[in-house]
């Protein structure tokens, strides 16, 4: 099968496609044939082994796992023997290793049924980012002002839909070109960071989801309320060794004494969260927003775009359609589209 896979870490040309064996499944795995393949920036930062703190969970002097990929969805063509949630045929999306391949080994409890209303380039776009925002989320509820910060990415717009619900508040915080498609899925108030500071203004919020961590946490402090939530979600890597591991720590310390809450999590695949945004996707209330579609031999443009820190909603490898069906022109446009939720250019 073909896979893309890198032996040392660097910038995109590391990458390299390669001819390999089809991964061995055990009894609780799945053998997935990958469809589509979401690109998260976890993607770029191991593709580049930063931070550096994370090198021994990566692997020390070189990537543990040879294929990139973990977002995917595909059609299950095996199951191991203790299998007991999937039958070969059926439509699946989740978390598989090495999801940039024609094939992808997974547990069964990373996974769960594809949403029958998405295509696999949509349901692909959706394991990681909406897992994250949905778990950042929790706890929200009618009454309360929510602020995303970096809301125009791939977890911000899942973070819009999903906080929006009766009685609660959502400002999207992003730059001037993406505030519309903001606006489209359903954010109530909308700040352009080319514009305006946030943490300087009058409004304070119940939780503030930041993905950016390009504020200092005095200044997010005063834009939350007495009682309010900061979730920190992330950040640029151009701190190499620690990302943004040290603020949060000096977090943990500075929350402790006051009546605000810091809520720290690293997302993990769960098959009951799948199955929430399934629901949720189903029922209308969430579509995933495509920014750009590659071909499984373009992968290393897609994490490359991805790595810019400019993305509009999500990026996908289309594994199943070649670059001759996706161009010329932007690639999602040969894609089926997410019909309510278009990204204005
Ligand atoms: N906690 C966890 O377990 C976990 C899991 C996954 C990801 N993460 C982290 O979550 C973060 C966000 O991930 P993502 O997938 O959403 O990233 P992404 O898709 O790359 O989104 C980046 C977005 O940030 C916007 N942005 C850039 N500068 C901004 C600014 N100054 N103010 C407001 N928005 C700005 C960009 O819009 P413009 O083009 O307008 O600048 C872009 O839309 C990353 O740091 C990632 O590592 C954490």
């Amino acid at each position: 099968m073909q896979a893309i896979m890198q032996d040392r870490y660097g910038s995109a040309g590391v990458l390299e496609s390669g001819d390999i064996e089809k991964p061995d499944i055990g009894d609780d795995q799945v053998l997935v044939r990958v469809q589509a393949a979401g690109v998260n920036p976890a993607d770029w930062a191991i593709m580049s082994g930063l931070p550096y703190v994370a090198r021994p969970v990566y692997g020390l002097r070189r990537p543990k796992a040879g294929v990139r990929g973990t977002d995917v969805s595909g059609t299950v063509e095996a199951v191991g023997a203790l299998v007991t949630r999937f039958k070969p045929g059926d439509e699946v999306f989740g978390s598989a290793d090495g999801s940039f391949a024609e094939y992808a080994a997974a547990s069964e409890h990373t996974l769960a049924r594809k949403p029958g209303n998405l295509t696999f380039e949509q349901a692909a776009a959706v394991p990681m980012a909406g897992q994250v925002a949905l778990q950042a989320l929790r706890g929200v509820e009618a009454g309360h002002k929510v602020l995303i910060n970096g809301a125009s990415g791939g977890i911000g717009t899942f973070a819009v839909q999903i906080a929006k619900s009766p009685g609660v508040e959502v400002t999207a915080v992003a730059s001037t070109r993406n505030l519309d498609m903001l606006r489209s899925i359903g954010a109530d108030d909308v700040i352009d960071y080319t514009h305006d500071d946030f943490t300087q203004g009058a409004q304070r919020y119940d939780l503030i989801l930041d993905n950016l961590s390009n504020h200092s946490l005095s200044d997010l402090r005063r834009a939350l309320t007495p009682t309010g939530i900061l979730v920190p979600n992330g950040g640029r890597f151009d701190k190499r060794w620690f990302a943004s591991g040290g603020r949060v720590i000096a977090g943990m310390v500075m929350f402790r004494f006051v009546s605000q809450t810091l809520r720290t999590f690293i997302q993990s695949t769960k098959h009951a969260d799948l199955l929430e945004l399934k629901e949720l996707i189903e029922a209308g209330l969430v579509t995933p927003v495509i920014d750009r579609t590659y071909a499984l031999s373009e992968t290393a443009q897609a994490i490359g775009h991805v790595g810019e820190g400019h993305a509009r909603g999500k990026t996908v490898i289309s594994v199943s359609a070649s670059p001759m069906v996706l161009r010329p022109g932007p690639a999602a446009q040969a894609i089926p589209a997410p019909a309510p939720i278009a990204v204005a250019s």
